[in-house]
């Protein structure tokens, strides 16, 4: 990679720090692109850090709005999930981080873009078929994938001595325990000894958040009100604070979940790339959306309309962990879960408690639930005798096919 004007994706990280050093260090021209997606981090002195490298400039972009209501709340409004567990806290901020990194390149004139991910994770994919999607004449430049970067840089000792040699700070945190991804809707933990599964996590590695057991020992609880599926206003049902706009309830309800231990999830995924890896999300607010919206659409969604969902929800995680946001079977999937939505309005009441977001009540004006007919005592309409024809039918099928097997053909039942 030689003489060419390229974008960066910067992180102000020890790796993204030496690339920008080392691409300069080849004639090429490199604009340093940071992206806030709500990331605990001192922006200002990333800034700083960049430009002493040599990024002949350097881009800060709060994403963080968008990221809220342009990419999680549609994740929210498909129920994704990766392997029924994932909220996706990760995969949901690169294909937004790929966005604006490909609008900095075409403003400025540059052809290659260049990101700091292993070759051995997933968002790898993510950056680079965002990439493709929206700037296909681009070139990418990924140097965890490139031989000659790669026989540079064998191992951590080469990164300390070339750091050290290009005066570029080390930080005290160089030796990281694990491998933190964060931003608004989660933080995520991996490596180190997080790599064998059965080693139990500290909550002590927690940037954010606590364990439940140390949450309060009183419940707390909130009213979440929808429009179209997507949270409008949330109130807390103990001290009357209430927030609207989906960046002022999401952080409140992130503020809320942290302090009583909510969506904590230690689990082992499969990887784009086929191997099996162990990680620890903490998703606060996320998982309380999460858990209303669901409730919602029980009582707001037809039976075979949810029963579709339920399986686009595992679908469209599938398609977002993958990488493969900006594709035509997410548009495809999306437009259909957008139509469900229409009738997902109403309240839900959720009590936090000890890692809880129980929910305990909901209320919609366009309930289908009828309570005539699911009632025990009233009458409301429903036969219960008809089901008698009802059931031999939809049993005919199976009528005699157990005894068959298990005591020989021809037996009659
Ligand atoms: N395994 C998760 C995912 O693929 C989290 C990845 C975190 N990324 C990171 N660079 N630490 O979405």
């Amino acid at each position: 990679m030689e003489n060419k004007k390229i974008v960066l994706a910067y992180s102000g990280g020890l790796d993204t720090s030496i690339i920008l050093k080392w691409l300069i260090e080849k004639g090429n021209e490199v604009i340093a692109y940071v992206a806030d997606v709500g990331q605990d981090d001192d922006f200002k002195k990333i800034e700083e850090k960049a430009y002493a490298c040599g990024a002949s400039k350097v881009y800060v972009c709060d994403l963080k709005e968008e990221f809220i209501s342009d990419y999680v709340f549609r994740a929210l409004k498909a129920s994704a999930t990766y392997e029924g567990t994932y909220l996706l806290g990760t995969a949901i901020a690169r294909p937004l981080i790929a966005k604006k990194h490909v609008e900095i390149a075409k403003e400025n004139g540059a052809t290659v873009l260049c990101h700091g991910a292993t070759g051995k994770g997933n968002d790898q994919a993510r950056f680079e078929i965002g990439y493709m999607a929206m700037m296909p004449e681009a070139e990418i430049y990924s140097p965890w994938k490139d031989p000659v970067f790669l026989s540079e840089f064998r191992g951590r000792t080469d990164m300390i001595n070339y750091a050290e040699k290009h005066g570029i700070p080390i930080s005290v945190s160089l030796r990281k325990p694990f491998s933190i991804d964060e931003n608004l809707l989660h933080t995520s933990y991996e490596a180190g000894v997080l790599e064998d599964p059965a080693n139990k996590f500290d909550p002590s590695m927690f940037k954010r958040g606590i364990h439940p057991k140390d949450a309060p020992d009183q419940t707390e609880c909130v009213k979440v009100t929808f429009s179209n599926g997507l949270p409008v206003k949330v109130e807390n049902l103990d001290t009357g604070e209430s927030h609207s706009g989906s960046m002022e309830l999401f952080c409140y309800l992130n503020e809320l979940g942290y302090k009583h231990g909510i969506g904590i999830v230690d689990m082992v995924e499969n990887r784009l790339m086929g191997m099996k890896s162990r990680g620890v999300y903490v998703t606060p607010g996320g998982t309380i959306l999460h858990n209303a919206h669901n409730a919602l659409e029980t009582i707001t969604l037809d039976k075979e309309v949810q029963h579709y969902k339920q399986w686009m929800a595992s679908e469209v995680g599938r398609i977002i962990y993958n990488g493969l946001w900006f594709s035509p079977e997410m548009e495809f999937l999306m437009a259909a879960i957008d139509k469900s939505q229409e009738s997902v309005n109403g309240e839900v009441e959720i009590c936090l408690y000890k890692g809880n977001a129980m929910v305990t009540s909901r209320s919609s004006v366009n309930s289908l639930y009828n309570e005539g007919i699911a009632s025990m005592d009233a009458h409301g309409g429903y036969d219960q005798t008809d089901a008698k024809g009802f059931i031999k039918i939809f049993g005919l099928r199976v009528k005699g096919r157990y005894i068959d097997e298990t005591m020989g053909k021809g037996h009659t039942p």
